[in-house]
């Protein structure tokens, strides 16, 4: 396994360590700045936070001021941010060629093999993959192909699903700011309950629920007038990300394949924040022993570079119309070059960052578990490997959420002491623990020591 001395060396050293209040002078400068020619539309919206230096687990405001990263630009940089390797993947590729269009490039042809190596089960050795820049790209695609694919039309997603925003992704994505006034969404889309167990949405509680929403998703899907009679796809984050980090019991997932395999609508595992190693497995599916029929991918897996794509059953090539699916900077040269790094260093046997983080997130779960005795806030600690959700609450007891605006003032406090932590859920009260897998131990223990020292007075 890599040493912590080597994890320490891929970051800045001796972090947090705050130069300024902030926002600092040129932080606020930027904010104003980004106010009046960005789009505040974009995601973060008004907190003060812009950074330009990043080390591995570590980054920096341009005022100088030193951050322990639990946020990873949102389970993005799974090896941390500028990874010695991936920058001299950059180099090496960046001299050779980088954009080719989407017509294809040896680098690309490289990553799809490597990408159908390291699918799950069902999808291993058997697959295509088409590429894009976002998530919601691949979403969107996953879409269309389920559509194409079976010649049926109604996409069922669930409640408190992240997807992206784009026209076809929104109708499938939960959460009113996303939704509301954007409409009309695409039609054919139901959401069904997920496996929420703290909020469970038949207010029962597991195990003696004999797990009644991945029944009722049994229920909806092959029940005669239940109007599910032309499903293409049941589409399902692996581990809930934006929705509160949500990881459902074993047999839901299960549950849902076997629904889908008996009404014959293809099983879409949306892997975008929960894959690339992110839950101590390649891919969070692989928990469960489930074999999708179609997985989409993107954030870890290109890191610092823009990536994600689709890759579904190699006999549904032949359903999808060749030229139909273009995209020009698809599977650029550069980013195929750093996506395969990515890849080996996630899946790299002798540092093996996966059994790292099924350890480290253990730890991070018992430290928050084990506070619950002196914090009264935390109402739930739950997850896979680094993707772990601490959900609280004003009430243990009722599990009212604490107030939006405690839970704003809880971010802003992190980020004064120096650690970047990035709030989900439902209500905006589940902060998530998602740092670089090569987080050193020291600094994940130290952000966790800020957190509870700041969550105590909740
Ligand atoms: C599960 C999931 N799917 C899709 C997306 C959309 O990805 P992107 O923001 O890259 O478009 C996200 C983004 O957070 C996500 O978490």
């Amino acid at each position: 396994m890599i040493s912590e001395a080597e994890l320490m060396a891929l970051s800045f050293p001796d972090a947090p360590k705050m130069a300024t209040s902030v926002p600092g002078p040129r932080v606020s400068a930027l904010m104003e700045e980004s106010a009046k020619y960005e789009a505040f539309t974009r995601g973060g919206g008004s907190f003060p936070v812009i950074l330009s230096e990043g080390k591995g687990s570590t980054a920096k405001d341009p005022d100088g001021n030193l951050y322990i990263d639990m946020a990873a630009g949102v389970a993005v940089n799974a090896v941390g941010r500028g990874h010695p390797k991936v920058l001299e993947a950059i180099q090496r590729q960046c001299s050779q060629i980088m954009h080719t269009t989407d017509i294809t490039n040896p680098r690309r042809i490289a990553l799809a093999k490597r990408v159908s190596e390291v699918m799950p089960e069902g999808l291993r050795g058997d697959c295509h993959t088409s590429f894009f820049q976002a998530g919601s790209d691949a979403v969107e695609t996953a879409i269309k192909f389920s559509r194409k694919i079976t010649g049926r039309t109604q996409i069922y997603a669930f409640q408190g699903a992240y997807h992206g925003v784009w026209c076809g992704t929104t109708a499938l994505t939960t959460g009113y700011n996303y939704r509301h006034g954007w409409g009309p969404l695409i039609a054919g889309v139901q959401h069904l309950p997920y496996a929420y167990c703290y909020r469970c949405p038949f207010n029962m509680t597991y195990p003696n629920c004999d797990v009644q929403c991945g029944k009722y998703v049994d229920y909806v899907l092959n029940t005669p007038y239940t109007a599910a009679d032309d499903v293409a796809a049941v589409i399902i984050e692996s581990q809930q990300g934006e929705g509160g980090y949500v990881s459902p019991p074993p047999e839901f997932f299960q549950m849902v394949k076997a629904a889908c395999e008996k009404n014959g609508a293809l099983y879409v595992a949306d892997e975008v924040q929960c894959g690339a190693g992110r839950t101590g497995k390649m891919w969070c599916i692989e928990h469960y022993g489930v074999k999708p029929d179609l997985l989409t991918w993107g954030k870890g897996m290109g890191g610092d570079v823009a990536m994600a794509g689709i890759s579904y059953r190699a006999e549904f090539e032949a359903k999808l119309p060749e030229g139909s699916q273009p995209s020009t900077f698809a599977g650029n040269a550069l980013s195929s070059e750093v996506c395969m790094t990515n890849i080996d260093l996630i899946t790299d046997p002798e540092m093996d960052l996966l059994g790292r983080c099924t350890k480290l997130g253990e730890e991070v779960r018992g430290r928050f578990t084990d506070a619950m005795s002196t914090v009264k806030c935390i109402g739930d600690v739950r997850g896979r490997g680094l993707m772990v959700g601490v959900e609280v609450v004003a009430d243990r007891k009722t599990k009212e959420p604490l107030a939006g605006e405690k839970c704003g003032e809880i971010a802003f406090k992190l980020l004064q002491k120096g650690v970047l932590m990035t709030p989900c859920g439902r209500y905006g009260n589940v902060f998530r623990f998602m740092p670089p897998l090569t987080v050193p131990h020291e600094y994940a223990m130290k952000a966790i020591d800020i957190t509870l020292d700041i969550l105590k007075d909740y």
